[in-house]
């Protein structure tokens, strides 16, 4: 399995707070990451150093064999990192496919371009082939983004990215506003772009989404990582314990045994 990204020992500050805190992290081709930790955690800082939007205070980036440093996010995605933030950054009032080619339209040239249209019907085109290829089904393409359901609005998202030749996708709590069969469906689209060669990272409080799509398993808690596992050797209560720390669970453990009169109470 080729390493497509690794990051190692990455390091963010913010004044006095260590949001996130000499973090490695792996992703291979053919794999879904999904990175867990409580509110605060850390885990947006982390994809925001990968993604270009922060700059590290500490640690390296190889991506694709080469050691690389964002100067914003527009580098990151110009090798081909894409992240989708919860609020997607799509234009409401235009229709599915100008928002796959939101500022990289597709135009004709006339009188030397002096003259500039745009290709609606390319465009229609395009959309309509990487949709196909993820096996993402919207009635139709000329639909207002504003008309569409919250996963809809998702999988054109991911289209963008995918149309864009992203190598590795980052979503950021995708499921998070979604009823539970967009859930699904934006679930099986990450697992599509895993088959097709593309790896993702998910963000996500939900145990069930992760353990549904995720291969590895990144547990962060208050900026650091405690937690690496496998999914199919894990239990979601493992990973739990893990996101909000042996104290919590120890004093889980107490109260009832303090109640019996076993354990002194602190
Ligand atoms: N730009 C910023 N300036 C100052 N502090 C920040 C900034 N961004 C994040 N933080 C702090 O860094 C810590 C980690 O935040 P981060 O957003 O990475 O957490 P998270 O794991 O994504 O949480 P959530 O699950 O709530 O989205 C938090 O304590 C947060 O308040
Ligand atoms: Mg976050």
């Amino acid at each position: 399995m080729k390493t497509l990204l690794k990051a190692s020992g990455l390091t963010k500050r913010f004044g006095g707070l260590t949001a996130v805190d000499n973090v490695s992290v792996d992703v291979n081709i053919g794999e879904v990451v999904g990175l867990v930790g409580d509110n605060g955690a850390g885990k947006s800082t982390l994809i925001k150093m990968v993604s270009g939007v922060y700059q590290p205070d500490d640690g390296e980036i190889v991506f694709d064999d080469k050691k690389v440093t964002f100067n914003g996010p527009r580098e990151a995605r110009d090798l081909g990192i894409e992240t989708i933030y919860q609020d997607l950054a799509l234009a409401e009032n235009l229709d599915v496919s100008s928002n796959i080619f939101l500022g990289r339209e597709i135009k004709n040239r006339y009188f030397g371009g002096v003259i500039n249209t745009l290709n609606r019907n390319r465009m229609r085109e395009e959309s309509s082939k990487v949709l196909d290829r993820l096996d993402i089904h919207i009635p139709s393409l000329a639909q207002q983004i504003r008309n569409l359901s919250g996963g809809q609005r998702q999988t054109v998202a991911v289209a963008r990215t995918i149309y864009w030749n992203a190598k590795l996708v980052i979503m950021d709590e995708p499921t998070a506003a979604l009823g539970v069969s967009e859930q699904r469906k934006v679930l099986t689209l990450v697992r599509t772009l895993c088959e097709q060669g593309v790896p993702v990272i998910i963000i996500s409080h939900n145990m069930q989404d992760v353990f549904a799509v995720a291969d590895r398993i990144v547990v962060l808690r208050r900026g650091k990582k405690v937690g690496e596992l496998l999914a199919a050797k894990a239990t979601p209560d493992e990973v739990v314990s893990l996101m909000v720390g042996a104290e919590a669970v120890h004093e889980m453990g107490v109260i009832p045994k303090a109640l019996n009169g076993t354990v002194e109470p602190a």
